[in-house]
């Protein structure tokens, strides 16, 4: 093996890399849409031959870097065209406004046709909260680095987007700025008590809710884009007061009275102290390092570390200029433990025993240390790079490919390993696992080239996009349109 190792070069690795990711591709209609979710054939597919709109962002990212900009384009007019416009009587079907969690090309009679699952085939029928949100993300990181417009200004998108926003700014029973959601509605698509306010749709909420007031058109959307504007400070400053975690905010916790009742009240969702790991948490936050809590709710705070959601949350510019040094600094200061053999860790620390057994509801695929259940994620190396490269760490980033680079073709790129450090390729980890695989070179282009951040933070956008959404009439789309 260490021969092997010693021949491959940082070159060959990414060419290998690349074929992998060409092998991947969905075609439709002899055009690409996207990327099965894995190419290997050693085990049964399941539904990893479909594409799934979260795991395509990284590929679709990579392709928009690349300038093959058609096939995302493709993905986003079909995934819209899978969208329910219309209202439905039918309680088990999906809802207006919802993009599926996945698609996969049919054919009958030599036609073809896309058939999506919006989770109502999934295991566990979950629902994909995140797909609207990413989709809306991904429309907005294709303009950015086409600057072209003429997309997001068509008829059908501005439908598209405001259907998704129609759902998200719903009025609902509870009074929170953030999006109330069941268990595994994300990344994480099992139960793992991330029901109610999960940090990962909070944050994809709040960028999406950021693409969508750039890219709405005004003229007929005035309702929504004043929606938006009401709710986005209030969601941000709701993020960044009561998920917030550091030593002095849990010294302050530590410290709450309960049971207060009325405007008064400083404890807001009665947190009980015997709720929280103090003890572990006083010995594990370093002196500078902060990050936002996993969950926020009726006295529950979930203290475990979610790395996609803090990793967003500095990207898009939800966490604080201070937050976002904080949280990187925690990553580097607890190192072994968040990103340790592998980078990194999906969520940190893993639930165990009597926990474990409850909240995951003894599902053996998520032991702990094992797949969501504090399991390593290859492809989140490339959330990782972004942020270390924004709160200008890079060496953070340089670190974390260098350790990948020296296993993942090696191992067949899985999709997850499991321990405390990452070193077992996971369980049931397929092989072959296009995000990863993506998320990889993502990171590297990255590196090579820091400009490629534009198409996935929101506070250097130019301001007169804004503007000239809202000047923008309906009628007149102008498909040459650039920034
Ligand atoms: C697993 C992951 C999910 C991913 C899917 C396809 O279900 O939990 O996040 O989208 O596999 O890769």
């Amino acid at each position: 093996m260490q021969k092997v190792n010693e021949l491959l070069t940082e070159e060959s690795i990414e060419a290998s890399a690349w074929e992998a990711i060409e092998k991947s591709i969905i075609y439709y209609k002899g055009r690409p849409v996207g990327t099965v979710a894995a190419y290997d054939v050693s085990v049964e597919a399941l539904n990893y031959d479909q594409c799934f709109v979260r795991d395509f962002v990284s590929s679709a990212l990579l392709f928009l870097i690349k300038g093959r900009t058609e096939i995302v384009r493709n993905f986003l007019e079909e995934t819209l065209k899978l969208q329910p416009k219309e209202r439905q009587l039918d309680a088990y079907k999906p809802g207006r406004g919802l993009i599926p969690a996945s698609f996969k090309v049919v054919s009958d009679n030599g036609e073809e046709y896309l058939e999506a699952d919006f989770g109502e085939h999934a295991i566990a029928r979950v629902t994909p909260v995140d797909s609207c949100l990413w989709w809306i993300i991904l429309l907005h990181s294709y303009v950015v680095a086409t600057k072209d417009f003429s997309l997001a200004y068509q008829p059908e998108f501005q439908t598209g987007i405001r259907l998704i926003m129609e759902i998200c700014l719903a009025n609902r029973f509870d009074m929170y700025p953030t999006l109330l959601v069941p268990d595994g509605a994300c990344m994480i698509d099992r139960r793992l008590g991330i029901y109610g306010h999960p940090l990962e749709l909070q944050v994809l909420f709040y960028a999406a809710l950021r693409a969508a007031r750039e890219m709405l058109i005004c003229q007929g959307n005035q309702d929504v884009v004043e929606a938006i504007d009401n709710r986005l400070p209030l969601l941000c400053a709701h993020i960044r007061q009561h998920y917030w975690i550091d030593i002095n905010r849990l010294n302050a916790i530590y410290r709450f009275k309960s049971e207060e009742y009325g405007k008064t009240a400083v404890n807001l969702f009665n947190i009980y102290v015997d709720s929280i790991p103090y003890y572990e948490l006083d010995k594990w936050l370093p002196k500078k390092g902060g990050y936002l809590a996993g969950n926020v709710g009726p006295s529950q705070l979930d203290t475990r570390f979610f790395a996609l959601g803090n990793l967003m949350a500095v990207i898009s510019d939800l966490a604080t200029e201070e937050q976002a040094q904080s949280i990187m600094s925690l990553i580097e200061e607890r190192w072994e433990d968040l990103v340790g053999d592998m980078p990194m860790k999906i969520c940190y620390p893993a639930l165990e025993d009597e926990e474990y057994r409850i909240v995951t509801g003894c599902d053996p695929k998520n032991i702990p240390w094992s797949y969501h259940n504090a399991g390593s994620w290859p492809v989140l190396m490339w959330m990782l790079t972004a942020a270390a490269i924004k709160t200008n760490k890079p060496y953070l980033a340089s670190k974390a490919i260098e350790i990948a680079q020296a296993r993942l073709l090696e191992d067949e790129w899985p999709e997850y390993y499991d321990g405390k450090k990452g070193r077992l390729i996971g369980k049931q980890s397929r092989k072959y696992q296009t995000w990863t695989i993506a998320g990889f070179l993502l990171a590297k282009e990255l590196m090579k080239d820091q400009s490629y951040l534009s198409l996935v933070r929101f506070d250097q956008l130019p301001s007169e996009l804004v503007s000239r959404a809202c000047e923008f009439e309906i009628n007149s789309v102008d498909t040459s349109i650039s920034i």
